[in-house]
């Protein structure tokens, strides 16, 4: 059974057809995306998307463009910087089309993203919005720093003090954001005074170069928390160069709040919540990524199997496990750890053993990261496998 991407190959231009009509392999797909990648797990020609074996992570390039188009768009009529978060999609390839459409820097969740991004020739504004903690970590930070223009945030000093004593003995320097919990309840400073008294601090410790402060995720009700802090910044003749706020969708409001950089991550796929929310009734379009998978069974009329389960997807209810572009109706309600269960009592099709389907996973970022590679593809062709380079890089 084709997949309604396939489709659309009828429509394809002159150059896409040459370009299908050589014999692609894997090896060469990986050529195209720039990078050495020989862990392919496809024995034989890939050409189209009907070529992929299932369970396969697809991303489509004109909808990953336009999203990424358009968030930069937002940002600049917004007359805010955009510092993109990596780890939605964990692979240099996308980190460096968004840069080459504005963005200012890359944001690394963790270190060892960060280590990857900077292997694919990232080098200059990378922020760790994380606090690093122990020695193993202050080693990886200090090696990077020669490496790459780094930024960490703290919200303590015994953070800033471990990041600047290993930088006192291995050499180097990092810029340093305090952190603001202005409402996340997560990490940061809990008040204005507090980060003062961090900031001034950290402004006084070796080999540490204080930028400002960040927050996530930007909310209006931080707004006198922002102004508030930022004030006392300028009275102490502290630097506020970076005012950085985030999350998708929350760019103008990071504006408001008084922030000069916003950073968002999930914009470039999103997953259902960019299908659901962004358009009404939920438009798929809207999301770049796809699952390819294939129905294994068909054990009642009202049940089939499908070949992704826990492992393909992400476990998340009771939230939807994902979104069937081609039978919206059909609904995944269960997931074994390699099998998906799928209601189809309220679909009039008769599904069959072999038929693929595509399905927009529920959360990108967690369901990329299970993920080696992912196929970038274009009207149905596939014109690059990406390395999922980041995956597993939770230290
Ligand atoms: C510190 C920080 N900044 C920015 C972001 C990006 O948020 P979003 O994925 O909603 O764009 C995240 C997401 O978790 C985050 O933790």
């Amino acid at each position: 059974m084709r997949t309604n991407l396939t489709g659309v190959l009828k429509g394809m231009s002159r150059r896409g057809w040459f370009r299908a009509a050589g014999l692609m392999t894997t090896a060469c797909l990986s050529r195209i995306s720039g990078r050495a990648h020989t862990a392919s797990h496809h024995a034989g020609r890939v050409r189209t998307v009907d070529d992929l074996d299932t369970p396969a992570m697809i991303i489509d390039l004109d909808i990953l463009e336009k999203n990424i188009r358009e968030m930069q768009e937002v940002c600049r009529k917004e007359d805010i910087r955009l510092q993109v978060h990596i780890k939605t999609h964990k692979i240099p390839e996308i980190a460096h089309m968004q840069l080459r459409q504005g963005a200012v820097g890359i944001c690394c969740q963790k270190l060892g993203e960060a280590e990857v991004m900077v292997a694919g020739g990232i080098r200059e504004n990378i922020l760790v919005p994380y606090n690093i903690v122990g020695e193993q970590k202050l080693i990886r930070l200090a090696r990077l720093a020669k490496r790459a223009g780094m930024t960490v945030a703290v919200d303590s000093e015994v953070t800033a003090k471990g990041i600047s004593e290993q930088l006192q003995r291995d050499g180097g320097s990092v810029r340093v954001l305090v952190e603001l919990d202005t409402g996340g309840k997560r990490t940061g400073v809990q008040s204005p005074q507090a980060a003062l008294e961090l900031a001034q601090k950290v402004s006084r410790m070796p080999q540490l170069e204080l930028r400002g402060v960040m927050t996530y995720p930007s909310r209006l009700e931080a707004k006198a928390f922002m102004e508030e802090t930022i004030e006392l910044f300028r009275k102490a003749g502290l630097p506020t160069e970076e005012i950085s706020g985030g999350g998708t969708g929350r760019e103008a409001i990071s504006k408001q709040i008084g922030c000069n950089v916003t950073r968002s991550g999930s914009y470039v796929f999103e997953g259902l919540q960019r299908i659901n929310t962004t358009t009404n009734p939920p438009n798929p379009m809207t999301c770049a990524t796809r699952m390819i998978v294939t129905v294994v069974s068909t054990p009642t009329p009202e049940r089939i199997i499908i070949d992704g389960g826990q492992k393909t997807f992400e476990r998340n209810p009771p939230n939807p496990y994902g979104y069937i572009v081609e039978h919206p109706e059909a609904r995944i309600y269960g997931m074994s750890v390699e099998h998906g269960h799928v209601d189809v009592s309220a679909s009039s099709h008769k599904f069959r053993v072999g038929e693929r389907l595509s399905v927009v996973p529920q959360h990108q970022g967690v369901t990329i990261n299970n993920h080696d590679e992912v196929y970038a593809v274009r009207k149905g062709l596939v014109e690059a496998v990406w390395p999922v380079a980041a995956r597993g890089r939770v230290r």
